[in-house]
């Protein structure tokens, strides 16, 4: 088969058979198709779209490109499950839901990304942490999945290792925002993970990859349907991305802010309200909890117990990291050079929060190009939410930067970036919808 003529067909919109899906997975994972003509074929179906039939077969391929793990002689006594967000800015969830869903009773092996486009990736957060492994064998992820109730880690080699490839070009090329090709790369690494039930946390607004309500619920259902055939039991929430979610952007600074959230000092209202959401939803939709309200308040409960922050502090020390991690992050995290305060006057009334992941970009703590080292340390923290009133004495938010210039440049990138006002904005909410089937 030539590769050219499968380009060919999507991009003169036809539909690519099962034989030629294969053949672009297989190429994807031993690198015989170069890098040039799977970025022209993401293009075409990014301009012309994919069948839910050829979806489900990228997705499947994906899924068995590499090994696919299986739990059923783990001897673990609650169900397999996890969550996973199609991207945002300001994204800390993950952190907080892992060691929650785990201190109630699931266990979470969690594969997450890197950054991808202006959004910004948990495996390079978790990497802060001094130590941890990001990246552990097989043998050591299920013992810590097992012992600590959840992990952490990134896309290892051996895990769906096509989308690994592609979505490292799809970073760059300017094809993340396709309703089939988010839906493969998602449920590839989940299918590979070996779960009983996952949770979808879709973001929608104008940090997110679906800037409108219709195409996030597209995109929701799409997973949903393509999960199914399966046979992987998906719930999804439709979540608010027009504001950073938290305080912090930037990936040494958003595991500070988790750290804070898990020794429950500071619960920024509307990261709780999508941490206690989707951590409930986790364990209905695993059958640990039938009704919503007691599903949220074992959460609530795991939280101000510590049986959280324990969960997490094992897995930090499980996977290489500081066992004191929890205590003393203020003193493993890297710290930015230059740390100031922003300054507005008036209501924050709307954010472009992609600038916000383009600001951060710019910063080091995003890439521009496959494989770039990253600044871990830069971003934005104490970072005001919509609404908030601003003066001299409460900033908009604190840069952090390696250098006075690049700070003077994140600044004005963050005030470009909001819009303020002598009136505060209409309240939003921040859950949209639940979707189950
Ligand atoms: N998350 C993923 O894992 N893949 C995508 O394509 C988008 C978000």
């Amino acid at each position: 088969m030539l590769f050219t003529d499968v380009i060919r067909c999507k991009r003169d919109g036809g539909v690519l058979g099962k034989e030629q899906i294969r053949y672009f997975v297989d190429g994807l994972t031993d690198s015989s198709i170069p890098a040039e003509q799977v970025s022209a074929l993401a293009m075409a179906i990014f301009l012309n779209g994919m069948s839910f039939e050829e979806a489900g077969q990228l997705t499947r391929a994906m899924a068995s490109s590499g090994t696919v793990l299986d739990w059923t002689d783990a001897g673990l006594d609650g169900p397999v499950v996890d969550k996973h967000s199609t991207g945002g800015v300001g994204d800390k969830v993950s952190f907080l839901l892992a060691p929650i869903a785990a201190a109630c009773g699931c266990y979470v092996p969690m594969i997450s990304g890197r950054g991808l486009g202006h959004t910004g990736g948990t495996t390079d957060k978790v990497e802060s942490i001094p130590g941890y492994l990001s990246m552990p064998d097989f043998k050591l992820f299920r013992k810590v999945v097992k012992s600590a109730g959840c992990a952490i880690i990134g896309q290892t080699s051996d895990l769906a290792p096509a989308d690994r490839r592609f979505y490292a070009i799809r970073d760059v090329t300017g094809t993340v925002e396709s309703v089939p090709l988010i839906t493969a790369s998602i449920l590839a690494k989940k299918i590979a993970a070996g779960l009983s039930a996952l949770v979808m946390d879709v973001k929608v607004g104008n940090g997110a990859f679906m800037e409108s309500d219709a195409r996030a619920r597209e995109l929701a259902k799409s997973i949903i349907g393509t999960a199914a055939t399966a046979g992987l039991q998906t719930h999804a929430l439709i979540t608010d991305m027009n504001e950073v979610l938290g305080t912090s952007a930037g990936n040494a600074l958003e595991i500070a802010e988790s750290v804070r959230y898990l020794r429950n000092e500071q619960r920024e209202a509307r990261l709780d309200e999508v941490v206690l959401a989707l951590c409930g939803e986790m364990l209905v939709a695993s059958g640990m909890e039938d009704d919503r309200g007691a599903a949220r308040k074992r959460c609530e409960d795991a939280i101000v117990s510590g049986a959280a922050a324990e969960a997490f502090a094992k897995m930090c020390a499980g996977l290489g990291g500081p066992a004191d991690f929890i205590d003393r992050f203020e003193h493993y995290l890297p710290r930015a050079e230059v740390v100031r305060p922003i300054h507005a006057e008036g209501y924050l009334q709307a954010v472009n929060t992609r600038a916000v992941g383009s600001a951060i970009i710019e910063l080091g703590g995003g890439r521009r190009t496959v494989g770039q080292d990253l600044d871990l340390a830069v971003g934005f923290s104490a970072i005001t939410g919509i609404g908030s009133q601003l003066d001299r004495q409460q900033p908009l938010a604190l840069v952090h930067a390696a250098t006075d210039s690049d700070a003077d440049r994140a600044q004005r990138n963050l005030l470009a970036a909001c819009t303020f006002g002598h009136e505060p904005p209409a309240e939003r909410p921040v859950i949209y919808d639940i979707l189950t089937a």
